[in-house]
């Protein structure tokens, strides 16, 4: 939107893909603390997001109330907690009557939620597509849109219709970042075709690099770094491709008690440095050879951030040539190893690593 927002893409966590609706204040409150301490702020993160279920009904005047069992203390409160610690506030709402797990949504109260979330200082506002039947997409987005702006607060729209009526279309004047796909699930590859793994979003996301840019993302589903169903190779690989999409990062594990591992991935700044590039251009699959990838992205400065990437279940070799990068072959350049900190040989006109299963090696490759 022209709000001015999201200029490069949102970093924070939200709390569905590891807690549902098991939330409560205390949960937000640790997962503040967390934050801080973890060093995840001081990498960037910044959003903290409470999704579905912190809503149990309307008042009679229809103003929007928390659940007063979980958020006993407010939503108010839970603001200012968020904002003391330095971070900002998200919440979850619906286009329909009713959010996905069925509690009040915003249909027909969109102005008077629109400034409760602006009366609690939130930030950021998650807005789903559960009970919407006959509802038009891009009128119903434009409507909580409208009426964000009119709170006079800043408020990030994130457009959560999942891709049904190609909100890549639309959502730009509209929102800040739109989802492109149905939910992701903690898994390299999905088990049914409605539970998809992170490859298969990833596939997804082809075709859509032209729609994404400063202020307007395309958003390929949260982060499951740290949830524990697939390995650390496999979550290097999905935090370096979610960098190359320049996605919104959203951590979705337990930030209280993540192993080391799942930290040092979500806090690796050169990582991060990738996804949040001035540019704001998304990588595109520049080369596939069966399971064997190259996604690359340019970065500011002429340089290129490159994924090499292995679908595959054994170790492979993996090339990639200058010309696929739009580059003459001539061309000398600086070769950084994100993931191994450290830089490598200058290259001339191509280079090759071995790759481990479901692994990448991602690369800066700078003039
Ligand atoms: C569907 C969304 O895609 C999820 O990210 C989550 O917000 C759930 N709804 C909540 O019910």
């Amino acid at each position: 939107t022209e709000n001015g927002l999201a200029l490069t893409p949102p970093m924070g966590w939200n709390t569905w893909n590891r807690f549902g609706c098991h939330i409560d204040e205390k949960l937000i409150r640790q997962a503040v603390d967390a934050m801080v301490e973890s060093g995840m702020k001081d990498a960037g993160y910044e959003y903290i997001v409470i999704d579905d279920c912190w809503q149990t009904a309307r008042a009679e005047d229809g103003t929007i109330l928390a659940d007063p069992q979980r958020f006993p203390s407010g939503m108010r409160a839970l603001g200012d907690y968020i904002h003391a610690h330095g971070l900002k506030f998200g919440i979850y709402s619906d286009a329909g009557k009713l959010t996905c797990a069925k509690r009040p949504g915003s249909r027909g109260h969109e102005y008077a939620d629109a400034r409760t979330y602006a009366s609690w200082g939130v930030d950021y506002l998650k807005y789903d597509w559960c009970s919407t039947y006959e509802q038009n997409a891009k009128s119903s987005y434009e409507t909580i849109s409208d009426a964000l702006r009119a709170t006079g607060r800043p408020i990030v729209l994130s457009i959560c219709e999942w891709g049904v009526n190609k909100p890549w279309l639309w959502g730009k004047a509209i929102g800040n970042l739109w989802r492109t796909t149905d939910d992701i699930y903690d898994h390299w590859e999905g088990i049914h075709d409605f539970e998809h793994g992170v490859m298969d979003i990833l596939d997804r996301q082809v075709g859509l690099e032209a729609y994404a840019g400063p202020g307007h993302w395309n958003d390929p589903d949260m982060l499951e770094v740290g949830n524990g169903k697939m390995s650390d190779e496999e979550y290097r690989s999905h935090f370096s491709l979610w960098a190359m999409l320049a996605a919104p990062l959203m951590a979705g594990n337990d930030l209280a008690a993540m192993t080391p591992q799942a930290r040092d991935i979500l806090t690796n700044r050169e990582v991060i440095a990738i996804d949040q590039d001035r540019l704001g251009i998304q990588a595109s699959r520049a080369q596939k050879q069966g399971d064997l990838e190259v996604w690359a992205r340019p970065l500011e400065g002429g340089g290129r951030a490159v994924v090499l990437l292995n679908r595959s279940e054994k170790a492979q070799p993996i090339s990639v040539d200058w010309e696929t990068l739009n580059l003459p072959r001539a061309l000398r350049l600086r070769v950084r190893d994100l993931w191994q900190h450290h830089d490598l040989p200058a290259a001339t006109g191509s280079y090759s690593a071995d790759v481990a299963p479901h692994g990448v090696v991602m690369l800066r490759l700078a003039l």
